[in-house]
């Protein structure tokens, strides 16, 4: 019996580690993978990215193949026999010094040219201050008289650009299908942009490690038509609508003489603090809590409840309040469209 037919297990896994070697290349193209862009600048990112990767590919095959190859066609037949032996082959040595030194010109030549566009936006109509926060994202359009927090919105077709700071630590933002990682650092100003190229909702994340909750700090990026870019930015820059409902009345009351608003903004009230997220229309979000949790009452009297039990070490406290409380904070803020 050969020493290949003795080890004849071994082909079933080799095969097992190639396929599990490919098989996850198709569940991380699902979104929100950086494999399925929608904005010029993911997609010159992943064109780099499938470059450089069928290179390494044709590599790994012509390495893995000739070291296969020897493998099987040297391998020792009996203990007296020593196969040819070569040493100093000026060719072979040039070849292996200068096909590496060639490749990494190449790569660094695509690379550096991907770097170029971008990291330098083009000539922009939508400017975007973007602030991190533990644990949440505050966006600012300051020439539409905008502030947010964790939803982004962006017309298609245009390009959006982006100045990022932070308020505390060092955040990373994040939007895979739309750009590559910025970090958000307190003290310093960072750039990035992006066009836009398909309307749709797209998940953000810091992708810094910042704390406890890092993983709890998304944003959503709505890509939408100019006309509906424009009426959400005109509704968001209005003075909120005023509260007529009998326990919405009564939240509101209780709003200002609670501890929210020692942290929170709300657009034409007294409410003008800054800590937490300005609320002026979270009525009109998708989701709280930095996108941890769907914009239902529901969950904003959950979160209201007890914030430290959905994002323990946030800093919005537990204020202890009564069921009813709860229930007429959550009625006054699910207004604020
Ligand atoms: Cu902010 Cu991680």
């Amino acid at each position: 019996m050969t020493r290949l037919a003795r080890h004849r297990w071994l082909i079933p896994l080799i095969i097992a580690i190639a396929i599990a070697g490919i098989a996850p290349a198709a569940v991380f193209a699902q979104p929100p993978s950086p494999l399925s862009p929608a904005s010029s600048n993911a997609a010159d990112i992943v064109r780099l990215h499938t470059i450089i990767m069928a290179i390494a590919a044709v590599i790994f095959v012509i390495v893995e193949g000739l070291l296969l190859y020897s493998a099987f066609r040297y391998r020792r037949r009996d203990d007296a026999e020593i196969p040819r032996q070569i040493y100093g082959s000026v060719p072979v040595e040039v070849a292996w010094t200068i096909a590496p030194a060639i490749i990494v010109v190449i790569l660094m030549i695509l690379t550096v040219r991907t770097m170029r566009t971008v990291a330098e936006p083009p000539a922009g109509t939508l400017d975007v201050q973007v602030v991190g926060h533990q644990w949440w994202w505050e966006f600012r359009y300051p020439d539409l008289g905008v502030v947010t927090a964790n939803e982004l919105h962006v017309p298609v077709g245009e390009v959006a650009r982006f100045e990022l700071t932070s308020a505390d630590v060092v955040h990373s933002f994040w939007t895979p299908q739309l750009a590559g990682k910025t970090d958000a650092m307190p003290g310093r100003t960072t750039r990035t942009w992006f066009r836009a190229t398909e309307p749709g909702v797209y998940q953000g994340q810091c992708a810094e490690f910042c704390g406890a909750q890092h993983a709890q700090m998304r944003f959503l990026v709505i890509v939408e038509s100019q006309s509906d870019f424009e009426a959400w930015t005109q509704q968001q820059a209005a003075a909120p609508v005023s509260v007529t409902a009998d326990q919405a009345k009564q939240g509101e009351t209780l709003f200002f003489q609670s501890a929210c608003v020692g942290c929170h903004t709300i657009q034409g009230t007294n409410a003008q603090a800054k800590t937490g997220p300005d609320l002026t229309h979270v009525g009109s979000r998708r989701t709280i809590a930095a996108d941890t949790l769907d914009n239902t009452p529901e969950n904003m009297a959950k979160w209201i409840q007890n914030p430290q039990a959905i994002k323990p070490g946030a800093l919005m406290p537990n204020l202890n309040l009564a069921p009813q409380d709860v229930d007429a904070l959550v009625a006054y803020l699910q207004s604020l469209k």
